[in-house]
């Protein structure tokens, strides 16, 4: 089967969403989602979105942090456009229907939130679900809009390149490097459906299920990084894998965060003897910089050999903390924990993918009419640490920026027919009967890379996690061709994928900086390594 559109948007997160929308003015977007459509890392979202509002803040304070935090490796021209962009796209957004909390005291004003590492109150936020609120009101827009179709369950499995083609004869092999659209699972139906469009958008997301324990949902397994990297764009940063200093330690809790807004409003971490530690670490205490604070908290646990350290915001009005947690407040209550009168245990875990496909200003990817954005790509914001609430920001703008450039593009190319595509081509693929080799795979590679690559690396260590996912990769590939595809298998691939990138750019590093700590090169080392990490296929 072969579906044609102008957009074609692979991802219903924020940057897929507000890419749509703004496409839509111009052509007919077809919005693929491999799960159902809110099933997003924004939808979790709970700090909010860190932009210049409050008037004792400006942008260069905002620069400033967002540099600082990045540790050398932030492309200074970028932080600049994303940080003077922020206002107007936020407002963006309240003119979509977003509803931010405003302040207690009346007036117009936002309320401003702190996090770690932002030395003013910047983060705008609707109470501690922010992600859920953009998501809600973005998606009623896309429903609303006729010349948007989102179909859920269908799973993007590899985009459609000149190189795709030519190998059929189908272009000729001069043309420069072209996304014509991707192979998508229609994952109920069980079939490969062909996307043809003259314009395609990786917003993909994250790939925090390439560690054991992550924030991150289910969604979140790097398909984006993946499907670029294999049709040949290049990937950078991947080393910097960002660890959430505080999720919730619960038996029965899955990947849920307590904001670093709990901080922001004077929350402290505590070890097991009650003792605050942070001030050992960082002149800025509980509100560090993450890295510094994920690293001290895994230390004092190797130290201790205590399973979790502890977030106390007890001492705070029980009234505030309801008003400002609700959230977190009745989900830790959930868990038998009542956050207004004891501390919350708490342990890092793999939050947010600093690297990613290498784009421009506008989103572009080095291959004509495909675009990243979002948490999918590396576009220079975040350095080696990404400075909280920048990533829901930077999504805003570089969406908005990718659909004003490919809109013209869409101009430039709406002319000529699009081309023949081969339709998908199973072999003599079976379904497969040996799940368990799927499931093995996934658990061993989530392991190890938590184990060998987290936090604190070694250089034996990152040559044992190589050692490892070569073989998984080789398993993978003979499994790959034997058997239909399904949602799981194209998942461990993908992670495979990922793990060997983030495995690859870190044992290329040989300094420590940022999210990336290797034991055998403790320093940061500006002569050598002040410099992106790129890798090409
Ligand atoms: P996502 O929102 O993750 O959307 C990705 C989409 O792509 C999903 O729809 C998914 O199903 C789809 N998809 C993936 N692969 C495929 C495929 N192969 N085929 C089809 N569809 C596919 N950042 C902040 O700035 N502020 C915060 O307060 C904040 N809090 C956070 C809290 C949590 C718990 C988490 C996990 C992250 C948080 N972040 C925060 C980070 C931020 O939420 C994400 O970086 C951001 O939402 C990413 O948006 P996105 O649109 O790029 O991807
Ligand atoms: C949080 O609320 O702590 C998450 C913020 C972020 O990841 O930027």
């Amino acid at each position: 089967m072969e579906i044609q559109t102008d957009y074609l948007v692979i991802g219903s997160g924020i940057a897929g969403l507000i890419f749509a929308l703004e496409a839509a003015r111009t052509g007919e977007v077809i919005i693929v989602t491999k799960k159902e459509k809110a099933e997003t890392s924004t939808n979790y979202a709970q700090g909010g979105i860190a932009s210049v509002f409050d008037l004792e803040d400006s942008f260069e304070y905002h620069i400033q942090d967002t540099l600082e935090s990045g540790d050398g490796l932030c492309h200074e021209d970028v932080v600049r456009m994303v940080v003077e962009e922020g206002p107007a796209r936020i407002r963006e957004l309240i003119s979509y229907g977003v509803h931010f909390s405003h302040r207690e005291d009346g007036g117009d004003d936002l309320d401003l939130g702190k996090e770690g590492g932002h030395s003013r109150r910047r983060i705008v936020h609707t109470k501690d679900r922010t992600g859920h609120e953009v998501e809600r009101a973005l998606l009623d827009r896309i429903e609303a809009n006729p010349n948007i179709t989102l179909l859920e369950d269908h799973m993007a499995i590899d985009l459609l390149t000149k190189t795709t083609l030519v190998k059929r004869g189908i272009v000729a092999s001069e043309t420069s490097e072209t996304c014509w659209g991707a192979y998508v699972l229609d994952v109920l139906k069980g079939r490969v459906v062909t996307f043809l469009s003259r314009v395609t958008v990786l917003a993909t997301g994250g790939a925090g299920k390439v560690y054991l324990y992550t924030s991150n949902p289910d969604i979140a397994s790097g398909d984006g990084v993946a499907m670029g990297f294999r049709a040949g764009v290049k990937a950078a940063n991947m080393e910097f894998v960002q660890f959430h200093p505080t999720c919730l330690f619960h038996p029965q809790a899955k990947n849920f965060l307590i904001s670093e807004a709990v901080r922001g409003e004077g929350g402290v971490l505590l070890d097991s003897k009650g003792r605050r530690f942070m001030e050992e670490y960082h002149p800025l205490k509980d509100l560090a910089f993450r890295d510094i604070v994920a690293r001290s908290i895994d230390l004092e646990l190797k130290k201790s050999g205590d399973e979790c350290v502890y977030l106390d915001i007890s001492h705070k009005p029980a009234d505030f903390i309801k008003k400002r947690f609700p959230h977190i407040h009745a989900t830790c209550l959930k868990f038998g924990i009542d956050i207004t009168r004891e501390p919350i245990p708490v342990v890092p875990a793999a939050h947010y993918m600093c690297g990613g496909l290498l784009t421009d200003k506008n989103a572009m990817t080095g291959i004509n009419n495909l675009y990243a954005v979002g948490e999918v790509a590396c576009t220079g914001l975040h350095g080696a640490n990404r400075l909280a609430s920048n990533s829901l920001l930077e999504a805003l703008v570089f969406s908005r920026r990718a659909a004003e450039r490919a809109i013209r593009d869409m101009e430039a190319n709406s002319k000529g027919p699009l081309p023949r595509a081969p339709l998908w081509d199973p072999g003599t693929a079976t379904d497969s009967e040996e799940m368990v080799v799927v499931t093995q795979n996934w658990d061993e590679i989530r392991r190890f890379m938590w184990n060998y690559v987290g936090i604190v690396r070694t250089s034996k260590r990152l040559a044992r996690a190589r050692h490892r996912v070569l073989n998984i990769q080789q398993e993978i590939k003979e499994y790959y061709w034997n058997f239909l595809v399904t949602r799981d298998l194209l998942e461990l691939r993908n992670l495979a994928m990922i793990a060997e990138l983030i495995i690859t750019c870190a044992s290329q590093r040989k300094e420590s900086r940022g999210l990336h700590y290797n034991l055998d090169y403790p320093e940061r080392d500006d002569d050598h390594w002040k410099r992106d990490t790129v890798v090409a296929k």
